[in-house]
């Protein structure tokens, strides 16, 4: 297994990584809801721009695996800003695929299931989570050539990313999409429960005090509907092409 970028560890710098040193660096950022497409897209962009992926998304579940491992209360800051700090998270290309590890144990599946969806929905609120982690993603930014995936790298961590872009797409074929993907995994699961976790998740990522899911001001909002993956694909390239002449 070929093991490319991301490998980040232990002890955060004590010195914080501002946004400003973010800026003129070759980052790509997509934001939006669950189940819109981004990680697909997101990996593709990444592929043709022959940049690095990170999937931030991917860095809040593992704090929830952990967090449910430690039976950490996701209410208890403090219990969950000792356990950030403790985390060893790395991602590894393995073909089309990238497998996420905490202290070498291989997560990838783990943190997909439903019950760790809806745990980090509820632990990525808390600010001594999103402090932790936005300091990893920023640190892992300063290497530029990545294409940062999640729902505050355009607002948040990255406001001086090269270019920005959204994704939505409507309730139901996002619903559908994610259904598709977690029925073989999850036997009892019905479209209806997703829809509903979904509306849910929706509602706790937009309505939460710190970086809720919103549109950055300067990014190119797709709706991909009723595209295909391609025509997302096409339209992103041609903005980020134009961003970043
Ligand atoms: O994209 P995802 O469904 O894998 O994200 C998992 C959870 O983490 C989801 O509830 C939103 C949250 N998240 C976040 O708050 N900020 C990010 N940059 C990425 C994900």
């Amino acid at each position: 297994m070929e093991k490319i970028l991301v490998s980040y560890q232990e002890k955060l710098p004590s010195e914080t990584i501002r946004p400003a040193d973010a800026e003129k660096l070759a980052v790509v950022t997509i934001d939006g809801p669950a189940g819109a497409g981004k990680s697909t897209v997101s990996r593709i962009l990444a592929e043709r721009l022959r940049f690095d992926y990170v999937d931030t998304g991917a860095m809040y579940r593992v704090v929830a695996v952990r967090a449910k491992d430690s039976h950490i209360d996701p209410h208890d800051d403090g219990a969950l800003e000792r356990l950030c700090r403790q985390l060893d998270i790395s991602f590894q290309r393995d073909g089309e695929e990238w497998r996420v590890f905490e202290s070498g144990e291989d997560l990838t599946a783990t943190i997909r299931a439903p019950e760790i969806s809806m745990l980090a929905s509820k632990t990525s609120a808390r600010p001594a989570v999103r402090a932790a982690m936005t300091e990893l993603q920023r640190r892992l930014g300063q290497k530029g050539r990545a294409v940062f995936e999640g729902r505050d790298m355009g607002t948040v961590v990255f406001p001086k990313a090269a270019a920005k872009l959204f994704l939505i797409a409507d309730i139901q074929s996002r619903s559908e999409r994610r259904f598709l993907e977690l029925k073989d995994s999850s036997g009892n699961l019905t479209l209806d429960r997703v829809a509903a976790d979904m509306k849910q998740r929706d509602h706790n990522d937009q309505t939460r005090p710190v970086a809720p899911l919103r549109p950055p001001e300067d990014a190119l909002i797709v709706d991909s509907t009723n595209l295909t993956i391609n025509q997302v694909v096409e339209k992103m390239l041609d903005f980020i092409n134009k961003k970043m002449n």
